[in-house]
């Protein structure tokens, strides 16, 4: 559990790999569409602060439906390795993967806090959106620094709530009521939309 204003958010793995498998199959059309597809512009970002090199081990840990993934093998040719608490996404991702590359994408399903990967084997490590739904950062941040080898680089791409103070307001309203009721009415998970928007 984690505090957060004195209300409890149950980060368990259990919970989370179960919520995440109920909205997989509306999670990229809803992403796309309450994110306004401004998510792609800032996974290009994240992956240029990588400074992914030909050849490169990437892991795309947290990697839900593999959007980060695809666009690091389109763009920079690496070795992508995902890994996700969550079958339903992870089916989601390799699905999309071998549609835009016609072969397998190595995902195993496992907990960020205690990754299934060997000391050092990395050369990059990456999460997007992920991060905010681990119950321990300090725990996940030791695992990344634990599986990259030297030399190398994590990218963590999250949310956060604007300082300003007109955009502030506007941005919690569509957090806490536009968002879980169009993600609730679409997937059929209010409560599963609830938690993204406590989460952030
Ligand atoms: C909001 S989705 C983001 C997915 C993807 N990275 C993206 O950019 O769209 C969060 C993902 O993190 C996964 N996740 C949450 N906690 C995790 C943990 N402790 N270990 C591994 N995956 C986790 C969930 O199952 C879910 O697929």
């Amino acid at each position: 559990m984690i505090s957060k204003g004195g209300k409890e958010l149950d980060k368990g793995q259990r919970r989370i790999g179960r919520m995440f498998d109920d909205i997989s199959p509306t999670y990229d059309q809803l992403n796309h569409l309450l994110s306004m597809s401004v998510d792609v512009g800032w996974r290009r970002r994240a992956l240029e602060e990588l400074e992914l090199r030909e050849g490169d081990t990437v892991l795309d840990v947290a990697t839900g439906t593999g959007d980060l993934a695809i666009a690091a093998r389109s763009a920079y040719g690496c070795t992508v390795i995902g890994l996700d608490l969550s079958r339903g996404m992870m089916s989601e991702a390799m699905d999309k993967w071998e549609r835009a590359f016609g072969d397998r994408y190595q995902v195993v399903q496992g907990d960020a806090l205690a990754m299934p990967f060997i000391d050092g084997g990395a050369d990059r490590a990456m999460v997007a959106f992920g991060i905010r739904n681990m119950p321990d950062i300090g725990a996940f941040l030791d695992e990344a620094w634990r599986v990259l080898g030297k030399g190398g680089r994590l990218a963590v791409l999250e949310l956060s709530v604007p300082q300003n103070r007109l955009f502030r307001p506007v941005y919690l309203f569509y957090l806490g009521r536009v968002l879980p009721a169009i993600g609730g009415w679409r997937s059929g998970k209010k409560e599963a939309y609830r938690y993204l928007s406590e989460s952030i």
